[in-house]
C-alpha cells in the first residue's frame, strides 16, 4: 500500500518507519528541509532504539522517502497520517493550526477517482475529526473539485507509543484504536495494522469522538497514577514510612498493577503535561468541572522542584558559588527528548541561586545545548560532570546510572552527597558507602546513620 505520513518527528517518523518495515511504501513529509535533507540521506534525526537500522534498511530498500513535498508525498498514497504539533496554545488548549492547516491544502490536492483516508494520529481534541473532514470539504470545493465528499474519510487513530520504546511499541502495540463509521477505512486500515497485531492484540473499532477521547483518557490516568504515588512519596517523608515498601505493597494488587507507581520528581515530555492540560480545557469548555485533573497537574508541578528545598536545606539556605554534578536532562531515559523535562526547571532555579551545573546526558546534551547554550556545562561522561562538585543531583533513570562505581565517585565529589530525584539506590548501599543521600519519599540516609 502507498502511505504518506505528514509530520516526521517522534511520531511520523517512527510510523512511517515500521509501515516501511512490513511492506508498505511510505512517503514522509515535513516543512523542515534540514531534517527532510538529513532523512533524504540516511542521517537519522531522532534517537528512539531500534530505529536506525530499520530506517537504513527500508529506506536503502526503497519503500522509504521524504519529501518537504505535499503534493508530491500525498500524490500516490491512499492513506494519509497526520502526525502533526498540537502543542498547547496560549490558554491550553490544544493548537489544532498545524493539523488544519495541512487538512486545508490537502483538500485542494484531491484528485477525480482517487479516493484517500486522512487519519489524525495526532493527539486531538473531541470533535478534531469533524473539523478535519469540513476544511478538508469546503477547500476541496472552493478548489473546484467535483464530488469531494466522495474522495476521501477522515478517521481518528490514537497513537500510544511511548518514547524511549517507541518501535517496539508500534510493531507489538497493546491495541490498536480506530475512530470512524466508513466500512471502507475500517477494511483498509484493519489491512494495514493486521502485521502488527498477530499476536491477538485487539483492533478496538469505535466513533471518531470516543477515539480521540481514549488518548486522552489514557493520558491523564497515567499522569494521575504517578501524581498520586508522588503524594504517596511525600506522606511518606512526613510520616516516615518508605515510599518502596507501600509501592510493592499496592503493586501487587492486581486491580492496581505494578507499573507506573515510581515516584520521582514529576512527569514530562511532550505528551502528559500538554494532554492533561488540554483535556482539562476540553473539560472547562463542556462545562465540566474535571476536578482530579487540576490536582494532578498541580502535584506535578510542586514535584518537578521536590528536591530543592532538601538541596537548599543541606546547605544551609546558601546556593551561591556551589557546584552541583546533573545526572540526566531527558525527560525519561532512552531517549533525546527534552520537552517539559524536570532536569531544566531544576537546572533554572539552581542558576538563580547563583549555583553552577555540569551536566551529563547520554542523548540529550544536544537538545538542551540548543535551548540553554552555554549557561551550564556539558560532561564527556557521568564522571567527569562529578569533578570536585559539592553534590550530585540525577534527574533522569538512565540505566547506565544505575550501578555506578561509587568508588569513583566518592573521589570526585567535593562533598559525598546525593540527591536522587529518581530512587535509583538502596538505602543500604548509601549507608555502607557513606554517602549523605536522599531521595523521594524514603529515609534520609545520614539521618539514619545519627
Ligand atoms: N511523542 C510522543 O511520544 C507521542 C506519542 C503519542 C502521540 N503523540 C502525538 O503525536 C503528535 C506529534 O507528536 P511528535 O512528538 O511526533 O511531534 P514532533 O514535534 O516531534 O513532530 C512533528 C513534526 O511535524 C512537522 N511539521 C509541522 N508542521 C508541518 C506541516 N505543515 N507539514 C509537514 N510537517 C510539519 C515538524 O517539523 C515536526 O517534524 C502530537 O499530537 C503528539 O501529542 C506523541
Amino acid at each position: 500500500m502507498n502511505i504518506a505520513v505528514i509530520g516526521t518527528g517522534y511520531v511520523g517518523l517512527v510510523t512511517g518507519t515500521c509501515f516501511a518495515e512490513t511492506g508498505n511504501t511510505v512517503t514522509c513529509v515535513d516543512i523542515d528541509e534540514d531534517k527532510v535533507n538529513n532523512l533524504s540521506s540516511g542521517k537519522i534525526t531522532i534517537y528512539e532504539p531500534g530505529l536506525e537500522k530499520i530506517f537504513q534498511r527500508n529506506q536503502k530498500e526503497g519503500r522509504l522517502h521524504f519529501t518537504t513535498s505535499l503534493a508530491e508525498g500525498i500524490k500516490n498514497a491512499k492513506i494519509i497520517f497526520l502526525a502533526l504539533p498540537t502543542p498547547p496554545d496560549g490558554d491550553g488548549y490544544a493548537d489544532l493550526n498545524f493539523v488544519l492547516g495541512v487538512s486545508l491544502n490537502i483538500g485542494k490536492l484531491l484528485q477525480k477517482h482517487e479516493y484517500k483516508i486522512i487519519i489524525d494520529k495526532s493527539t486531538v481534541p473531541v470533535g478534531t475529526a469533524g473539523k478535519v473532514r469540513n476544511t478538508i470539504l469546503q477547500s476541496a470545493n472552493e478548489a473546484g473539485i467535483e464530488n469531494a465528499e466522495e474522495l476521501f474519510d477522515v478517521v481518528s487513530n490514537p497513537e500510544f507509543l511511548r518514547e524511549g520504546v517507541a518501535v517496539e511499541d508500534f510493531m507489538k502495540p497493546d491495541r490498536v484504536v480506530i475512530g470512524t463509521s466508513s466500512e471502507r477505512s475500517k477494511k483498509l486500515l484493519g489491512e494495514i495494522y493486521a502485521p502488527f497485531v498477530r499476536q491477538g492484540n485487539p483492533i478496538i473499532y469505535m466513533d471518531e469522538k470516543s477515539a480521540e477521547l481514549t488518548k486522552y483518557a489514557a493520558n491523564a490516568f497515567l499522569a494521575t497514577k504517578i501524581s498520586f504515588m508522588n503524594e504517596i512519596a511525600q506522606l511518606c517523608e512526613k510520616l516516615g514510612a518508605d515510599v518502596d515498601m507501600v509501592r510493592r505493597g499496592i503493586g501487587s494488587d492486581a486491580r492496581i498493577g505494578k507499573r507506573f507507581l515510581f515516584p520521582g520528581i514529576g512527569y514530562g515530555g511532550s505528551c502528559f503535561p500538554k494532554d492533561v492540560k488540554a483535556l482539562s480545557k476540553s473539560a472547562q469548555q463542556a462545562s465540566y468541572d474535571f476536578k482530579i485533573l487540576e490536582a494532578v497537574m498541580e502535584v506535578n508541578e510542586n514535584q518537578k522542584v521536590h528536591l530543592l528545598p532538601k538541596i537548599k536545606t543541606y546547605f544551609n539556605n546558601d546556593l551561591k558559588g556551589k557546584k552541583f554534578a546533573l545526572w540526566g536532562l531527558a525527560f525519561k531515559p532512552n531517549t533525546d527528548d527534552i520537552r517539559e523535562a524536570p532536569a531544566l526547571r531544576i537546572i533554572d532555579e539552581l542558576l538563580c541561586e547563583g549555583a553552577s551545573v555540569t551536566a551529563y546526558d547520554p542523548e540529550a546534551m544536544s537538545n538542551v545545548k540548543k535551548i540553554i547554550g552555554e549557561k551550564i556545562i556539558f560532561a564527556a561522561n557521568q564522571y567527569e560532570a562529578l569533578d570536585n562538585a559539592d553534590a550530585l543531583i540525577i534527574a533522569t533513570e538512565w540505566s547506565e546510572f544505575r550501578t555506578p562505581d561509587f568508588n569513583k565517585i566518592k573521589s570526585l565529589l567535593k562533598n559525598h552527597v546525593i540527591f536522587d530525584g529518581r530512587n535509583l539506590f538502596e538505602l543500604y548501599q548509601m549507608e555502607d558507602g557513606g554517602f549523605h543521600y536522599e531521595s523521594v519519599g524514603r529515609a534520609v540516609v545520614s539521618q539514619l546513620l545519627k
